[in-house]
């Protein structure tokens, strides 16, 4: 069911063929099969993996495509199979739409007025968040979540105050490493964070329990001798952005008898030194489609619609709108390529 007729049109920003740069062309708007969703999009959020296809043609698989990756709008249909319980004709939602995940094919990805999305990879907003702040969350609770199923930690994790548990966000302003900060305090780890001082007390705000400053010459000892004053288990960590081998030397010196484990959202350099007792793994979503699906109905379904209801998790880190239209994506995506600290950046529809 849908409230598009079928033969209408939208407004796509697409990539014609290898090489070529964004145009922006009048496409027919998708019916949803089954499982689909059909999304009109009000604002898309922009991740550095947007920018690096564009530029660098990369982990496209067929052309013409539409990038990008997180949105948030309003249902315009639905499959067959979608129960008008879950999602309701023009309910508000945010999705993971990214057409990676369909081959590239150009039904999919958010940079588009109309977008196709699996249904689990789709979650109700509350009246009390704005597209442009929901357009921020799929992506980055995505990674979060993935990188605690790479490390093999149960999704019904729950640790009290008295199990002593830490978890190490390293990088904790970026947009992923933010969502760590969240998902891991959720889970009830003792966060230890890093980021540049002016986030610090942001950061905190979010749920870590102490922060340090990433670059200060004594950010080991002074996260090492931190661990044992407070006589917490250290042996997990996410990296959202950071030196893979400054972590290292903290987790040799803290994980006892434990493998440390951690989980790096950029890719892991092929250099990075092999210690034994630490393991580097670099994040993504379960590789099997069933299980995947079922990863994905959980994070977005289930998860994040409740803890988004309750107010137990808030889009992060801040949101920065920096244009309005499709015409802005390219600037937008120019400005993410400068640099960002402790903000996403986000192109209101
Ligand atoms: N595996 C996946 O599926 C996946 C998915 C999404 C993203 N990623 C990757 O994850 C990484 C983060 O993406 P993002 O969008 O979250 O990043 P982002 O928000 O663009 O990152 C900006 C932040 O990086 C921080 N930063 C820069 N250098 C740092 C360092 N040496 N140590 C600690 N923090 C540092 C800055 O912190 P301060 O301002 O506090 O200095 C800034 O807030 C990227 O490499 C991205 O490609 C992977």
């Amino acid at each position: 069911m849908a409230s598009t007729l079928p033969g209408s049109h939208h407004s796509a920003l697409i990539i014609a063929e290898k090489g070529a740069p964004h145009s922006l062309v009048s496409r027919v708007t998708p019916q949803p099969g089954p499982g689909q969703i059909l999304i009109e999009v009000k604002a898309i959020a922009l991740n550095p993996v947007d920018a690096f296809q564009r530029d660098h043609s990369a982990l496209i698989a067929t052309y013409p495509t539409v990038l990008g990756s997180d949105v948030a709008g309003i249902v315009a249909g639905v499959g067959p199979d979608i129960l008008s319980s879950t999602f309701k004709l023009g309910s508000r939602v945010a999705a993971y739409a990214s057409s990676y995940f369909h081959g590239s094919h150009a039904d999919y990805g958010s940079f588009q007025q109309f977008t196709l999305v699996a249904a689990e990879k789709v979650t109700p907003l509350p009246d009390s968040l704005s597209f442009c702040e929901a357009s921020i969350l799929p992506m980055s609770v995505s990674v979060a979540m993935s990188a605690w199923w790479t490390i093999d930690m149960p999704r019904d994790t729950k640790y009290a105050p008295q199990d002593k548990r830490a978890m190490l966000v390293w990088g904790a302003s970026t947009s992923v490493g933010s969502a760590a900060v969240q998902t891991a305090k959720s889970m009830g780890f003792h966060v230890y964070a890093t980021c540049s001082p002016r986030h610090h007390e942001y950061i905190r705000g979010l749920g870590a329990d102490r922060v340090f400053d990433y670059q200060s010459p004594n950010v080991v000892s002074a996260i090492v001798d931190s661990i044992k004053e407070d006589k917490l288990s250290l042996y997990q960590c996410f990296l959202g952005r950071g030196d893979l081998e400054t972590i290292t030397t903290i987790l040799e010196q803290v994980r006892g008898d434990n493998v440390a484990r951690i989980a790096s959202a950029p890719i892991v350099p092929p250099d990075a030194r092999q210690v034994d007792g630490v393991v580097v793994t670099f994040v993504q979503t379960p590789a099997d489609p069933v299980e995947a699906r079922g990863y994905f109905r959980w994070v977005f379904n289930e998860w994040l619609k409740e803890k988004l209801a309750t107010g137990e998790y808030v889009p992060s880190p801040h949101l920065k709108i920096v244009g309005k239209g499709l015409e802005d994506v390219d600037r937008a995506l120019d400005k993410l390529n400068q640099g960002v600290s402790g903000s996403k950046l986000v192109v209101e529809l």
